[in-house]
């Protein structure tokens, strides 16, 4: 059911009951479904707070997605709060006769892929849909994004957090994404407490912690038994720590894995107590991953070597090892661990990983078997030219991959100190391309990244060496 009056009228309409506040307040009562939508909108972007109040209690779909309204409209805090306020009828008695309570999630997210004024259709996705099945007594439930870093919580999410710690039983705050940038501990204990842990669902920690400090963190981890995507980064060892502390904290946080089943994706990015460790980290998880990311740290051949007998990595669809130095170490582990993933291996990449020539063509065979392979990514490795024309070789097979990202060949460096000659990368480059014609898949983009002479950043070649803008 859609609104068949013409806009201008359903403008008026609104302005004019906007005009006189109770007014429109009393009209509450006996006003359609379809005119609360664009009423409440008018009366937020008019901080009419008391409207807003009212029209929260009275509102007459499961979902209220003010998130996408405060999208639109940055709201002052005082109209934020009264839409706030008015989730406390929940506690006492109805004041309209007419209408049962039927708001369930209020939504706050900005992200939410929600379109506010079609929160009547009935037809719309995800929570807002589930939340036409619920009880009307159960909890309203406030769903949020939370950021957790310095600065938080502002005005609103403390005015909010304190309405939840008040209505503890009415109202419950479910945060799918939780970001944990820089915060004290006690800090992030406080608002941890108040959120329904088990409803988030991606949890990213990058606060340059010590590894005791996670630790700490451990046990609210072990609470989010929902979670599908866990990234950290920039955990680091304590420096001097006591003789079995970095063993302490290390199994306070592994120990939590086995809770957490739904777990799909894992990003470990400069955690630095995997080396030697992969292992006790692999053996709790518990059920197949989609994606892992282990980047930028140190682990040793017998890491990779559990990496590549751990049940949870057969099913991998993206597998990243970017920055993890391989150089001296064999490449039969990496090549049973892409083997393994073969099946479903979609994205690998293995850029800055210092693969040389004999380590990489001991790949190849496994690569070719890469069925479902789109993206294939391993910059800054010291290549030649040969094994690039024999990793074409082994790809013709693989139709679905599209992308390759490969590093300027050895033979176009002008010295030891890794400058590129330009002139021969484009020659090098476009022999390539040559042998994709020969091969029958001109059609497959090849890019060479290496940093730019200039500016040290990544630059992308195809067909010619495209140059940061100096
Ligand atoms: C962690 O935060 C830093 C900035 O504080 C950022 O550069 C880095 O990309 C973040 N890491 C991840 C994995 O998101
Ligand atoms: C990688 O490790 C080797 C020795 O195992 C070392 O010589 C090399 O400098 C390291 N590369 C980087 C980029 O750290």
């Amino acid at each position: 059911v859609g609104i068949r009056a013409p806009p201008k009228l359903l403008e008026l309409a609104v302005q004019s009951l906007l005009r006189d506040e109770a007014l429109a307040i009393a009209a509450l009562e006996e006003l359609p479904a379809e005119l609360f939508p664009p009423l409440f909108s008018a009366a937020f972007a008019g901080m009419h707070s008391q409207a807003v109040k009212a029209m929260v209690q009275a509102w007459p779909f499961p979902c209220l997605p003010l998130g996408a309204l405060m999208k639109e409209h940055k709201p002052h805090l005082e109209i934020f709060q009264a839409a706030i306020d008015g989730l406390d009828v929940l506690s006492v008695c109805l004041p309209l006769s007419r209408r049962r309570w039927k708001l369930q999630v209020l939504d706050l997210r900005r992200n939410a892929q929600q379109d506010f004024c079609t929160v009547w259709s009935g037809t719309r996705a995800g929570v807002c849909a589930r939340a036409w099945l619920k009880q009307t007594s159960a909890p309203v439930e406030v769903l949020i994004d939370l950021c957790l870093k310095e600065g938080t919580p502002d005005a609103s999410l403390s005015y909010l957090l304190k309405k939840v710690k008040q209505r503890r039983g009415s109202l419950r705050l479910c945060c799918q994404k939780l970001r944990v940038f820089s915060m004290p501990m006690q800090k992030i204990r406080k608002i941890l407490k108040l959120v329904q842990l088990d409803s988030v669902q991606d949890l990213e920690v990058n606060c340059t912690w010590k590894l005791a400090t996670l630790g700490r963190f451990a046990p609210h981890l072990g609470q989010m038994v929902n979670l599908r995507r866990l990234l950290l980064s920039h955990i680091h060892m304590t420096p001097h720590a006591a003789p079995g502390m970095e063993e302490r904290c290390v199994s306070q946080l592994t120990s939590q894995f086995p809770s957490l089943q739904h777990l799909q994706e894992l990003y470990l990015d400069s955690i630095s107590f995997l080396e030697g460790r992969l292992d006790q980290v692999l053996r709790c998880l518990k059920n197949p991953l989609e994606t892992l990311s282990i980047t930028n740290c140190l682990i040793s051949e017998a890491d990779l070597m559990h990496l590549s007998q751990c049940p949870s990595v057969s099913q991998l669809k993206d597998l990243s090892l970017s920055g993890v130095n391989l150089t001296s170490i064999s490449s039969k582990p990496l090549w049973v661990l892409i083997e393994k993933a073969s099946a479903t291996l979609q994205d690998l990449d293995l850029d800055e990983c210092g693969i040389m020539d004999s380590q990489f063509s001991a790949l190849l065979p496994a690569l070719s078997h890469c069925s479902q392979l789109t993206t294939f990514s391993f910059c800054g490795n010291p290549i030649s030219m040969a094994v690039l024309e024999s990793l074409l070789r082994h790809t013709v097979g693989l139709s679905k991959l599209s992308h390759v990202l490969y590093p300027a060949p050895l033979e176009s460096y002008e010295d030891v100190h890794g400058t590129v000659h330009l002139g021969r990368l484009a020659h090098l480059h476009a022999r390539l391309k040559q042998v994709l014609q020969e091969l029958g898949l001109p059609s497959m983009v090849w890019f060479s990244g290496n940093p730019c002479p200039h500016c040290g950043d990544r630059t992308f070649y195809s067909p010619e060496p495209i140059l940061c803008i100096l």
